[in-house]
């Protein structure tokens, strides 16, 4: 008997009443059932992005969500700035800079997390920069920005600022209209609990002026379809994910049962026994500021990473995944964004020191769990 553990950074492991709410008989999305069941579902994402506007479901994975708000906000040729420390900060470069705006791109190092003075900086010396793009919780190496923090900067001046959360929804607390962050992007694999295959997208009541007058081409990513249709009755301009968005109200459901300050307090304690064990293991984290729904280690000298991965995978079941770009190989990234419960992270770091023991790193037995236990209490 083999029993497999998702413990990557997205997509992440499924509760059976979502799966079980996603086989339910299909209905046709053109009717009011659905519309009920989009609009309640909008609803609970309210709830999780902290605002009041819409959220807007859009079918597509999280990148569908990020390009959606590089198309509605940028019109050709408009500068933004950009602060890649990690692949999907790189992500917004790439597509400022293939839909043609000038990107400034800020020097930081992979770990690092923009801070509110470099933001500042960035904004004094391009004070006719569109957009600040960046990163809540960047996947790549698990560091957490001070979202509050940047937004304090920008809410003064005409750069919006928007944000990619797909990795930190329904994980850490987020208040975009009390803090004033403009655009957030969201994908529902991760802490949102379901499948790949939906993106999320809220926008501020001054980012829709900007989204109005935006000169860029779009089709199927229109906001401003999706909110005319929204509007006359809660309906998708195309057609709806159906078992999608029932999984993803099954799952938001879940997580208003549970509580959402309960749901932050758990992944916040995930974290902080994860962190424990690595530093039992004497291995560092790769985060400087870290988030709660991954710890991205660095891996023993000599270990390839991809391996070990792939070992834990196919001889224990547990997978957690290796690094992307310049730290493929050398780092371990352990999810626990979602649904995972503290025992379950237990077997993740056991199953860590078994696959670290096979591949010839000494430390003391039972390190990592010991501490991680403690770390839980
Ligand atoms: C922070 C972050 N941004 C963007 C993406 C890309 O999302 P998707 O693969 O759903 O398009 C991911 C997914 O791995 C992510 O974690």
């Amino acid at each position: 008997m083999k029993k497999n553990y998702m413990f990557t950074p997205g997509p992440t492991m499924v509760p059976h009443e979502v799966l079980l709410a996603e086989a339910a008989p299909m209905i046709h999305h053109r009717t009011t059932a659905f519309s009920e069941m989009l609009a309640e579902t909008s609803r609970g994402l309210q709830k999780l992005f902290g605002t009041k506007e819409d959220v807007y479901i859009i079918m597509g994975s999280g990148t569908a969500a990020m390009e959606a708000a590089i198309v509605n906000v940028c019109s050709p040729g408009d500068k933004i700035i950009c602060a890649p420390a990690g692949k999907f900060g790189e992500r917004w470069v790439e597509l400022g800079e293939g839909f043609g705006c000038e990107v400034v791109s800020l020097e930081l190092e992979w770990g690092q997390s923009l801070t509110p003075g470099q933001a500042r900086k960035a904004l004094e010396e391009h004070p006719d920069a569109r957009a600040i793009y960046t990163t809540h919780s960047e996947t790549s190496t698990g560091a957490l920005t001070d979202l509050g923090a940047i937004a304090a900067v920008t809410r003064r001046t005409d750069t919006l600022l928007a944000v990619d959360a797909i990795s930190s929804i329904g994980v850490h607390p987020c208040k975009m209209d009390e803090w004033g962050v403009d655009v957030i992007a969201c994908g529902s694999q991760k802490g949102c609990m379901i499948p790949p295959g939906l993106g999320y997208i809220a926008v501020s009541p001054r980012a829709w002026d900007v989204v109005e007058a935006c000169s860029s081409p779009r089709y199927y990513l229109d906001l401003r379809l999706m909110r005319k249709r929204w509007a006359g009755g809660n309906q998708t301009p195309f057609t709806s994910a159906v078992t999608l968005v029932r999984a993803q109200k099954k799952a938001l459901d879940m997580m208003q049962e549970e509580g959402l300050e309960n749901v932050f307090a758990r992944h916040e304690r995930l974290a902080g026994a994860a962190r424990a064990a690595a530093a039992a293991l004497e291995l560092g984290l790769v985060a400087e500021n870290p988030a709660n729904g991954l710890t991205a280690i660095h891996a023993p000298e000599g270990i390839d990473t991809g391996k070990l991965v792939a070992h834990m995978r196919d001889n224990y079941g547990v997978q957690m995944a290796g690094g992307q770009g310049h730290l493929k190989g050398k780092i371990i990234r352990i999810g626990h964004m979602g649904y995972v419960s503290e025992e379950e992270l237990i077997l993740a770091i056991a199953v860590l020191e078994k696959g670290l023991r096979d591949f010839g790193y000494e430390f003391d037995p039972s390190a990592g769990v010991d501490a991680a236990m403690k770390a839980l209490g």
